[in-house]
């Protein structure tokens, strides 16, 4: 099965000069998408996964399957003002703006493994941000996931010593 076919690239949004990868046709055929959370579940079988962490919107429609494949919680990062009880913040950038977003300050146990989950790598800014914030909590950071990478953006190298996996690679 050929999950890139079912990403749809829309130049020019949202913005001049980006190449938007759009995941929609493949949240639109079941047996893609369940493929896509079968590969990525499969790189972390076996290992020692307490919750799956995503920030919204986007991160939540891989993460939340992932966390039931996997066995393991789900943490929800969000952006500010959306969480009711009491929160932490990272601000971060994006490859199109700057952004801030926060998780409850009871989110993780000390030590936990936290697997981080994104639908797309581009600078790394959020995934970055979601990092620290696991960081700052106590918890471990045991890997990022993402199901597209945009590896002419470098934003592995910003993740840098933590381990990535993505799906599908845009050069
Ligand atoms: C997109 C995408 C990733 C992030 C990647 O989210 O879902 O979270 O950008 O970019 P980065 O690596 O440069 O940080 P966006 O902020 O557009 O929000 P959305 O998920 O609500 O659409
Ligand atoms: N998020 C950041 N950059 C993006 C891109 N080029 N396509 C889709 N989502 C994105």
């Amino acid at each position: 099965m050929d999950l890139r076919k079912k990403i749809r690239n829309i130049p020019d949004f949202p913005k001049p000069g980006i190449m938007f990868r759009d995941i929609t046709p493949l949240l639109a055929c079941p047996d893609s998408f369940r493929e896509a959370i079968k590969q990525i579940a499969d790189q972390y079988r076996g290992r020692k996964i307490d919750a799956i962490a995503a920030a919204e919107a986007r991160g939540f429609i891989f993460a939340a399957p992932l966390a039931l494949e996997l066995n393991a919680s789900f943490v929800p990062v969000r952006k500010p003002g959306k969480l009711p009880f009491d929160t932490q913040a990272f601000h971060y950038e994006l490859e199109y703006g700057v952004d801030t977003l926060e998780i409850h300050t009871d989110a993780f146990q000390e030590g936990e493994q936290v697997l981080l989950v994104d639908d797309l790598l581009a600078t790394g800014g959020t995934m970055n941000a979601c990092v620290k914030l696991i960081e700052q909590a106590g918890a471990e950071v045991v890997g990022c996931a993402f199901a597209i990478e945009l590896s002419f953006l470098n934003g592995r190298e910003i993740l840098a010593p933590h381990e990535c996996f993505s799906l599908l690679t845009y050069d």
